[in-house]
């Protein structure tokens, strides 16, 4: 008997970032599963709609089907300096009613809704509609544990954590000092707490969690999210860590200037640094970094962005152009450009960060930690040295260094005070030079070797998406019959 393949429902947050792994997981299911995909887009106003939509359908290759939810206006429900911690939440439950109504006359009704944490008021049309439930972490198994146990730790300490002296310990997660926790929880009476306190209760309606992440990156936290005398009683949902899913470089973009000199380089000698798209540094650490990275004497590639512009992700794409013209970096120190000529190449342009960090070349990454930088570091086999630029950024940086042993920490944080010239150079140095590199080196080389045997036929990650698969069969027999 032919019976049809299940249908999943994928539902995003709005913005690329979160976009961006949820259409590698619904590949993942249209490939090895032949599910059929629909991914239905939240947008928050028309322009990023339209961006979206070219990105979808570069991207997924006609795997996914694209329903384009009508943009929600929140402006009216929310304070206009609110925080993304807001905002996102407020917005996935203001779709809510259109969701209902685009799923209404979907045939066939997808058999199973994957959201987001903030995404879990859409539970209500997947009860309805007899759909299975189940949330998408697109980060890493700390910040589940994170985000669950923030209702516990809400009713154990008594006033704010930021007067906390002790730090806080998580189950499966190294303690975590109160400075490296992440904004909304440093402000109990921020609307922002409460929405992610919100989330890690709603969380435990869903009929499974997925992580972006793998059970041998963080064996002791998912065995934590899986011990009923740990999370395990908290969170009942089963936990399968499917990841990592990323996007993968198409070579075809790896030419240019930029890639014409890092041909030229030996294997492991440039020193990659970006900070991601979201933040600029101020002038006096751009100034420190400049000097750090020349008094360190290794070769270095440097995506630059102005700074104290403001921060959007627009005015960076429409960079100006043309690394010849040296006048655009005029915020650099006096003379840097011409004093680095033959050892570093800085660019203000926006590049593909895959494509530079697959270039043999590359020899360290100096990253903000964010996850996705991660796992593409890791995926290549580069070591971080961590540049922490926001709170939330920290607890990231603590686990790629102690608890991952791939990153060197700067000694003092950068969200909190300027790092020093000697402070960078020492650290390049560390990593690039210095015997200590090369453990650092060889761990992120093991964890690369991991990510791809999870990922691999038999593999953890593989085996998670298939049991995953299995259960949305079931359903779909169970709705057949
Ligand atoms: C994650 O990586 C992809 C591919 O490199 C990139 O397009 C996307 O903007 C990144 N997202 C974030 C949040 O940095
Ligand atoms: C540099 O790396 C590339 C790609 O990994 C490899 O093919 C090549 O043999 C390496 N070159 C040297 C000199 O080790
Ligand atoms: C880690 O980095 C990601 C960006 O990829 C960020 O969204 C997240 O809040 C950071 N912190 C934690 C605790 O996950």
């Amino acid at each position: 008997m032919e019976t049809s393949k299940p249908h999943v429902g994928l539902l995003p947050l709005p913005g690329m970032g979160h976009l961006i792994p949820y259409l590698g997981l619904g590949k993942l299911f249209a490939t090895h599963h032949n599910f059929k995909i629909t991914i239905f887009l939240v947008s928050i106003d028309h322009s990023s709609q339209t961006e979206s939509k070219t990105i979808i359908s570069e991207m997924s290759n006609e795997l996914c089907n694209i329903v384009q939810l009508p943009p929600v206006d929140i402006t009216s429900l929310v304070d206009p300096n609110a925080t993304i911690g807001v905002r996102l939440p407020v917005t996935m439950r203001e779709i809510v009613p259109a969701f209902r109504s685009s799923i209404a006359t979907i045939m066939p009704c997808p058999t199973v809704l994957i959201t987001d944490i903030f995404g879990t008021d859409a539970f209500s049309v997947a009860d309805e509609f007899d759909m299975l439930k189940y949330v998408f972490v697109s980060l890493h198994a700390w910040f589940l544990a994170l985000t669950i146990y923030t209702p516990i730790l809400d009713k154990e300490v008594k006033g704010e954590y930021v007067h906390q002296k002790e730090p806080l310990k998580i189950p499966g997660c190294a303690s975590v000092r109160v400075e490296d926790l992440f904004d909304p929880l440093l402000d109990w009476t921020n609307q922002q707490y409460d929405e992610y306190m919100r989330a890690g209760i709603r969380l435990r309606m869903s009929d499974g969690v997925l992580v972006n992440s793998w059970e041998e990156l963080q064996p002791k936290t998912f065995a934590a999210l899986r011990d009923d005398k740990l999370l395990g009683c908290v969170l009942k949902s089963p936990v399968y860590p499917v990841g990592p899913v990323v996007t993968q470089s198409d070579d075809s973009s790896k030419s240019g200037l930029l890639f014409d000199w890092l041909n030229k380089q030996p294997n492991d000698s440039v020193v990659y640094v970006s900070f991601g798209s979201g933040a600029t540094l101020s002038h006096e650490q751009m100034t420190e970094l400049a000097f750090g990275l020349e008094l360190s004497k290794q070769r270095f590639v440097w995506v630059v962005r102005a700074p104290t512009e403001k921060s959007g992700d627009k005015a960076y794409l429409k960079g100006r152009s043309g690394d010849e013209n040296h006048d655009q970096f005029g915020y650099l120190p006096k003379g840097f450009m011409s004093r680095i000529q033959n050892v570093g190449f800085v660019i203000s342009d926006w590049v593909s960060q895959v494509d530079i960090l697959s270039h043999p070349s590359i020899g360290a990454f100096i990253s903000h930690c964010g996850w996705n930088s991660t796992l593409e570091s890791i995926l290549n086999g580069v070591p971080i040295i961590a540049f922490p630029l926001f709170a939330e950024q920290k607890m990231n940086a603590t686990m790629l260094t102690e608890e991952f042993g791939m990153a060197v920490r700067l000694e003092v944080l950068p969200s909190n005070k300027v790092v020093g010239r000697e402070e960078i150079q020492n650290k390049v140095r560390k990593i690039m030079v210095d015997k200590e590199g090369h453990g650092i080196r060889d761990r992120v080389n093991e964890l690369k070797y991991s990510a791809e045997k999870a990922l691999c036929k038999g593999g953890s990650s593989y085996r998670a998406l298939s049991e995953l698969a299995k259960s949305f069969e079931a359903r779909m027999q169970l709705q057949n019959e």
